[in-house]
């Protein structure tokens, strides 16, 4: 790990919540703000108590946080259920009849599903799964792309107890393969195929020839979306009419613990092996309804759109649980912003008439490179809120996403926050808290983060450091699947008993954070958090290549671009016809968006004596930058000179 971590920005601009949207706001002051905060932090138990109170539970809970770290349990003795929460609730109370999801295809199919509708659906799906022998506490694969059948399944999942793990539609076979084996999943349900940017991603193909070592696997549901062929194996294999679309539309949520688990999503470790972050049952459920609900400031009239896929936990807390727990009408789109054109979003706003807008950074870059005239000819006053989310956000685009997209009068929510913490820890409520661009200002209620030294010891105003938290959190992950060392080692082993986010940031006079990114070796790339140690694997996999250590380079568009330093052995000599070859297998192992976009073949590796390559060094050569800081721990300091030269 790094020195302390220097900060370059000298952002300074300050935006008020326009009064207007104040006035209407559910915390419309930051006095409100500080009070609320004030009690989260005080009186956790009566504070969160009460807001659990609003959520249904069949046997109220009995205490409401515990802490010895690193685990965390909270509403214990209470039982409830998610799905019951997210459906079962609204229908119960008269709200039936209001749209849930408003599904637009890439081709430009429209569906929507009343709350009333997406029950009926949902419980279909649950007792389809049952009738496939999954029961509380089995596993559930969802590879799947945009369609409302991945959110049903996952409602599906929650309403009877079973766990399901959503696998990002991008990612190729051998990454499936993995995650289907660490969770020991019985059943994959799937597509035959995704529209994206108007070709079909072949997931059905991808599934067949993971499944060639998955042992856990008894069946595959395949729901039929792109019409391409696909092959169909009798007794594994069904099809999703004819087993979802049959069965019964009634289906009772079950009870479950509060700390029953919910949920595993893998994101990327700095080991090759996926990652299997768990979430449960209560906290996680107050956790995204709890955030959604102050910080998406919704209201009953909302049309409510955050742009995520339902593979990464943004898809997970903030298309389904979050939104949906609060009634909201959520807008879900199946494919690429600039498909038919670069317009597609702004046209999607128009004709939705979207309220609330939630994408990430290096969308909001691309569609800065695409040019002002798309998002210009449409009709896109209905906006009053926009959020971002995925990486740090540099005030150009915020300042871009301001006046362009928000005509300037939108309050702009960054919100902070990890696959690991489950919902938003830090972001302004954008009726109360002022903003500046770049900065997620203030913890989210309950949420105590201290900037660290080196030494454990606090940092000094706007001096860089190590992000932790000291308090538990309701949606906090409550360990790695399989795995409670890992646990332990990756969060609470840097600074005993406090969580650590593994960022960089600092705190600013006044009070307000600025995240810098992670301070280790995991990329980001177009909001994807790459462990570089599996981008790695697959190309030291290849026959000629001896070494390989993958950096990220900034990017004006992506965040992060990957560039791969790779030795190859001896007697192999380095070709353009081989670094595409290498290129082509990362996008075939991994998926296309891990595609590095260098490789540079190099005569060796800076390692540190104990053998490790020093990342860092190779990341700051990438970014075109001379090594700096310490190269003391460095084995062999000729090794830099001669990349240095290659570089030339
Ligand atoms: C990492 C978490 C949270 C859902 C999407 C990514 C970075 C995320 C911000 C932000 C600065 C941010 C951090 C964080 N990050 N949001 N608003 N400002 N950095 O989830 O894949 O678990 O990645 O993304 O580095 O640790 P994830």
């Amino acid at each position: 790990m790094t020195n302390a971590i220097v900060s370059v920005s000298k952002e300074s601009r300050l935006f008020e919540p326009p009064e207007a949207f104040a006035a209407a706001a559910r915390v419309g002051a930051r006095e409100t703000y500080d009070a609320m905060y004030r009690r989260s932090i005080d009186d956790p138990e009566g504070f969160w108590g009460e807001l659990a109170a609003e959520l249904h539970w069949f046997d109220a809970p009995k205490t409401i946080r515990q802490w010895d770290p690193p685990k965390t349990r909270w509403f214990e003795g209470g039982t409830t259920n998610l799905s019951y929460n997210c459906l079962d609730r609204h229908v119960a109370a008269g709200g039936g009849d209001k749209a849930a999801l408003v599904w637009e295809g890439e081709p430009g199919d429209v569906r929507t599903l009343s709350y009333t509708e997406l029950l009926r659906e949902t419980a279909r799906c649950a007792n389809a799964l049952r009738r496939l022998g999954v029961g509380a506490g089995d596993r559930v694969v969802i590879y799947m792309g945009m369609v409302p059948e991945a959110a049903i399944t996952m409602l599906a999942c929650a309403r009877i107890g079973a766990i399901h793990s959503v696998i990002f539609g991008g990612f190729a076979a051998d990454a499936v393969r993995d995650r289907v084996n660490d969770a020991g999943a019985k059943l994959i349900v799937t597509q035959d195929g995704a529209w994206r940017r108007g070709k079909v991603v072949a997931l059905k193909e991808h599934v067949d020839r993971a499944l060639a070592s998955c042992p856990s696997v008894e069946h595959t549901l395949v729901l039929r979306r792109t019409g391409n062929p696909i092959e169909m194996v009798a007794g594994r294999d069904l099809e999703w009419t004819e087993t979802v679309g049959v069965a019964h539309h009634e289906c009772d949520a079950v009870p479950v613990a509060a700390e029953h688990p919910l949920f595993i999503l893998y994101t990327s470790g700095t080991t090759g092996k996926p990652k299997g972050v768990l979430h449960t049952t209560a906290g996680y459920m107050v956790g995204c309804y709890v955030t959604t609900k102050y910080v998406f400031d919704l209201r009953d009239d909302d049309v409510y759109w955050c742009t995520a896929d339902v593979g990464w936990v943004t898809g997970h807390s903030y298309i389904v649980y979050g939104p949906l727990a609060n009634h909201a009408t959520v807008v879900m789109y199946e494919g690429a912003p600039n498909h038919p054109g670069p317009d597609r979003f702004w046209a999607m706003i128009a004709k939705h008439r979207v309220t609330v807008f939630y994408t990430a950074p290096t969308a909001i870059r691309a569609f800065i490179r695409w040019g002002d005239e798309h998002p210009a000819r449409h009709d896109m006053s209905s906006l009053r809120l926009l959020g971002s989310v995925g990486e740090p956000i540099n005030p150009e685009a915020w300042m871009w996403y301001r006046d362009v997209i928000g005509g300037g009068r939108c309050p702009i929510v960054d919100t902070w926050w990890q696959t690991e913490t489950g919902a938003i820890m830090m972001a302004p409520l954008p009726g109360a808290i002022a903003t500046k661009p770049g900065s997620c200002t203030v913890p989210f209620f309950g949420v105590v983060p201290k900037i660290l030294r080196h030494d454990g010891t606090e940092a000094a105003t706007n001096e860089g450091g190590y992000l932790v938290i000291e308090q538990p959190w309701p949606s906090m992950l409550r360990t790695v699947w399989g795995d409670d060392e890992r646990f332990r080692e990756t969060y609470f082993s840097r600074f005993p008993g406090k969580y650590f986010t593994g960022d960089g940031a600092r705190r600013d006079e006044h009070g307000y954070f600025w995240v810098m990114g992670r301070v280790d070796d995991v990329v980001n790339v177009a909001g994807h958090r790459l462990g570089t140690a599996e981008i790695e694997s697959v190309l030291v996999a290849h026959p000629w290549v001896a070494e390989a250590a993958v950096v990220g380079r900034p990017d004006e568009l992506k965040g992060q671009a990957l560039v791969a330093f790779v030795t190859l052995k001896s007697g192999r000599e380095p070709t353009d016809p081989l670094a595409e070859e290498l290129a082509e297998l990362v996008s075939a192992e991994i998926g296309k968006f891990a595609r590095p976009d260098a490789i540079r073949f190099a005569d060796a590796l800076p390692k540190t004596r104990s053998g490790k390559i020093m990342r860092r060094l190779l990341g700051e050569l990438a970014a075109g930058q001379a090594p700096k800081g310490d190269t003391t721990t460095l084995e062999d300091i000729s090794v830099l000179a001669a990349l240095r030269t290659d570089d030339e």
